[in-house]
């Protein structure tokens, strides 16, 4: 029996059900008609899904392997690489389906801190001292889900080479990468690197469920074979709309910037104005969330429950990350909102000073 993803049941239950939610991650959705029409039954457009990824990426053709959105993604890598009884080792903070999905395929799982001191930068050392016997994939999201922590190419080529020294594989899960470093991809920077990706939270297109693996050559027939046990065929309007939305990637990157234009100014000040109880790591500007510390040191899920029901207001809980006294900001909702679901924030987890009583 498959484990529950928590923090999935979650979002399914609350998001986009909430008046004000500063809880999503990605762009708001891009309607089909931005992209153009497309025909449903049209075979070809796998192959133009995968070509136009290529152009783009500047990854081989045999190096891809098409997925149902980033999670089908992150199914594919795991199921190609593991057996029962190979360690998994991930990050902490952490998207729990990075950790889920191998531990439901049979992995043991182990954790490696990022932490807020270094700003949720990745040690390569601290990575390796926790490499085991078993240890078959090390796992990344760049940028990190939940803190927007970027890590640099050079720190990925140095971790990547000395895992490749250890027989290990490493995963990134890039996506939310295109917001800041638009048509780069970490498959260049390691043999032994493992990406993927897709359409759904930089370019809004969440519905076309168009993802990506990028491997190595020798791995993409294992990889493509997942596909048959998961869905047969995966449906070819979903590569379709997804190879429309590779070849409108800038302009669909142009709406994400004129979406979030001036929303971080508000988060700024919000966070500025409450620094004697919040803090958080700023992420880059090109982040569309980051992770909130109660420096009170609370459990935060119980009064995010509140703030949901009581103020209409959410976000995302860190329990779910792995850090209870912490929450994902998200600033993707529409930009009218912003203020005033963080000033409905501020009173439901009790930020603002009592009023003295006359
Ligand atoms: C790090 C990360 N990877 C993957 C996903 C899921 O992406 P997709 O909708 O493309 O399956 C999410 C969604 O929140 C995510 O945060």
């Amino acid at each position: 029996v498959l484990p529950p993803i928590e923090y999935l049941d979650f979002a399914h239950r609350w998001y986009g059900d909430v008046r004000y939610d500063l809880a999503t991650s990605g762009i708001s959705t891009a309607n089909p008609d931005l992209l153009g029409a497309v025909d449903p039954s049209d075979l070809g457009s796998r192959q133009r899904f995968v070509q136009a990824l290529s152009r783009r990426y500047g990854v081989k053709e045999q190096e891809i392997a098409p997925a149902m959105g980033t999670s089908g993604g992150l199914f594919v890598v795991y199921a190609t690489l593991l057996s029962s009884g190979d360690h998994v080792l991930v990050e902490a903070p952490n998207y729990e389906p990075i950790w889920r999905v191998a531990q439901a395929l049979g992995a043991t799982i182990d954790r490696f801190e990022r932490r807020f001191a270094d700003a949720y930068d990745i040690d390569p050392d601290a990575v390796l001292a926790a490499v085991g016997e078993k240890t078959r994939v090390v796992t990344i999201t760049n940028p990190h889900n939940p803190t927007g922590a970027i890590v640099s190419d050079d720190t990925i080529r140095r971790l990547a080479a000395r895992l490749a020294e250890r027989g290990v594989s490493l995963l990134i899960d890039e996506a939310y990468l295109e917001l800041s470093k638009p048509r780069s991809t970490a498959r260049h920077l390691g043999a032994n690197v493992f990406t993927c990706s897709s359409a759904t939270k930089c370019w809004g297109v969440s519905w076309a469920r168009a993802g990506w693996v990028f491997l190595p050559e020798a791995m993409q027939a294992a990889a493509l074979r997942v596909e048959r046990y998961v869905v047969g065929m995966a449906p070819p309007v979903s590569w379709a709309y997804g190879a429309l939305a590779v070849d409108a990637a800038e302009t669909l990157l142009a709406r994400a910037v004129e979406l979030q234009a001036g929303k971080r100014a508000l988060v700024d000040a919000f966070l500025a104005e409450h620094a004697s109880l919040l803090t958080w790591a700023p992420p880059p500007m090109t982040s569309v969330f980051g992770f909130v510390r109660d420096l009170r040191g609370r459990d935060l899920l119980r009064p995010i429950e509140r703030a949901i029901a009581e103020h209409k207001v959410i976000v995302a809980p860190g329990t779910f990350f792995g850090e209870s006294s912490a929450f994902r900001l998200g600033w993707t909702t529409k930009h009218a909102d912003v203020e005033p679901g963080l000033d409905l924030l501020a009173r439901a987890l009790e930020l603002c000073e009592a009023r003295p009583s006359r």
